[in-house]
């Protein structure tokens, strides 16, 4: 049987335009994706949109738009920028649509017959920008301790789940899953919440109607994070019988750390009183800053992802993103930091290597990779180097260290410079006693550049296609398996390598922002 994985992003509020902070989450799945792919698994990759909630009606009612035409519009937005981002998901889920509403009244249903939902009344503070419930003692001043801005007091009549329930039932769980909150240091965070005892949950609204209805009582709107939750199982068809059921549960939900505690907390207990399986791992990442200032609209530095790409090329953002700080952690975002980590790693150490070993080979070869000599210590240092980053970069995607990944392909990029220099070609290609040593340098360098195109292809989709190209592969490199190619001795005898120009050009730090 096929190997299976299951991984998703946030479904992003339509209320606000796609940003960094939404790229970087949704490129870190597609890395993930895509190496997943090459080593074998078929792969479920989810996004969507949330579209439901107080906040996308009250954004949608100062825009004099209905929620759904606001929706439509901005559903756009994303679903264009992960297309522009080369981002293959499998699936995009709106939680406006039927599918996704219908799951939600079948799961409230299993909800309610396990006896976990009552009908009460309800009153607290609000924070409507980030929809969450706040008690007397989580606001600091009147305000929302998330984001500062001031909390509103609802009283009404509401749904409740019966969250207190699941105090003891989730910490035995977090007991005996301690991976399924990473990065680790946000475990004791998480089961230390949980200690002091749950409290039950409100699911129903009535001040508001965007959202579904509760079956058999639709003056009950179901609270927004009750719907949204739902959809990572919704998309799959896993109440209707769609053979995406098999993919439950999610092997990893990839979230911002603002939003860990629905899904390590009210998601788990959600799922214990439906009946369904746990997802495996929840993996929150860090923030980003943007040149050492958090990113809001007042301040008016809200990073366009779309313009950045267009500045510095896809592969380029994608890298950046992922490289520049480890997963787990925040991070910043600034100009110079894009432009360095281009300049320094992409264009100095990997294109250089591509290009230079190229243009090698057409010059003493004509672009064919010739037999040479057999391998001598320092090649057999290198193809050990080799299958020992393919082991290190899977153990680093498995954990999510996208940055650890990069480093280990880096190390390899690093030994083959140095190869290239101390084995000095350039001195080999004056003496014609030497032809066949030379073929063997050449070809050794070839072959680890041929993996490398591999291994960073899930980073860099562009650059690694056309180096695959460039090196006689066939096909698309996306489509290849990372261990099949590995296993054979690597570039064939009597390839002829294609020239190419720099795969990623030098930007100039002075250039104009
Ligand atoms: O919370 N740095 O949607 P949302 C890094 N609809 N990541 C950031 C970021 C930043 N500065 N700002 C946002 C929601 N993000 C809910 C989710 S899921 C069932 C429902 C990313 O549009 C990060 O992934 O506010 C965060 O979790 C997500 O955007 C929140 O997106």
């Amino acid at each position: 049987m096929q190997k299976i994985f299951y991984l998703t992003t946030p479904i992003y509020y339509v209320n606000d335009v796609p940003h960094i902070g939404h790229a970087y989450t949704t490129i870190a799945c597609d890395v993930l994706a895509r190496y997943k792919r090459m080593k074998g698994y078929s792969v479920f990759f989810l996004t969507g949109t949330d579209e439901h909630g107080l906040k996308v009606e009250k954004a949608a009612g100062d825009a004099g738009e209905k929620p759904i035409e606001l929706a439509d519009r901005v559903v756009e937005r994303f679903s264009s920028l992960w297309e522009k981002l080369l981002v293959t998901n499998t699936d995009f889920i709106r939680t406006t649509e039927n599918r996704h509403k219908e799951a939600v009244r079948e799961f409230f249903k299993k909800v309610e017959a396990s006896g976990d939902v009552y009908l009460g009344s309800y009153e607290d503070w609000y924070c409507v920008p980030c929809e969450s419930f706040l008690t007397e003692t989580q606001c600091v001043n009147g305000a929302c301790p998330d984001c500062g801005r001031p909390v509103e007091k609802l009283k009404e009549e509401s749904y409740f789940f019966r969250l207190s329930r699941f105090t003891e039932p989730l910490l035995k769980f977090y007991a005996e899953n301690p991976d399924f909150i990473q990065p680790a240091s946000r475990y004791n965070e998480i089961v230390s919440f949980v200690k002091e005892g749950l409290r039950d949950l409100s699911i129903s609204r009535t001040t508001f109607s965007w959202g579904i209805p509760i079956p058999g009582n639709d003056k009950h709107i179901f609270y927004v994070w009750f719907d949204a939750l739902l959809n990572y199982v919704s998309a799959l068809g896993y109440f209707t019988g769609g053979d995406a059921a098999a993919f439950w549960p999610a092997d990893v939900h990839v979230i911002g750390k603002d939003i860990l505690r629905f899904h390590t907390v009210y998601w788990p207990a959600f799922l214990l009183s439906a009946g369904l399986p746990l997802p495996k791992k929840v993996f929150a990442h860090g923030w980003w800053t943007i040149e050492g200032k958090k990113m809001s609209k007042s301040l008016g530095n809200v990073v366009d992802p779309r313009a950045l790409s267009d500045e510095y090329g896809i592969d380029q953002l994608r890298y950046f993103l992922l490289r520049e700080v480890p997963f787990g952690l925040d991070g910043d975002y600034s100009r110079q930091a894009i432009i360095g980590r281009i300049n320094s790693d992409l264009a100095n150490d990997f294109g250089n290597l591509a290009s230079r070993t190229i243009s090698m080979v057409h010059k003493y070869f004509d672009g064919k990779i010739l037999a040479g000599a057999p391998a001598g210590p320092s090649e057999l240092r290198l193809q050990e180097k080799t299958r020992a980053v393919i082991d290190d970069v899977d153990r680093h995607m498995n954990a999510l260290a996208f940055h650890k990944a990069l480093v280990s392909i880096w190390e390899l990029v690093a030994m083959v410079n140095k190869y290239i220099d101390e084995s000095a070609p350039w001195v080999l290609a004056k003496d014609p006693a030497q032809k066949d040593r030379l073929a063997t340098v050449m070809r050794a360098c070839v072959d680890v550049l041929k993996i490398s195109s591999l291994l960073v292809a899930p980073f860099m989709p562009l650059a690694s296609q056309t180096l695959w190209a460039a090196l006689g592969g066939q096909g698309l490199v996306a489509d290849q398996q990372i261990d099949a190619v590995a296993a054979e001795p690597c570039v064939p005898e009597g390839t002829q390598l294609q020239k190419i120009s720099a795969l990623f050009p030098r930007i100039q730090a002075d250039a104009p922002a």
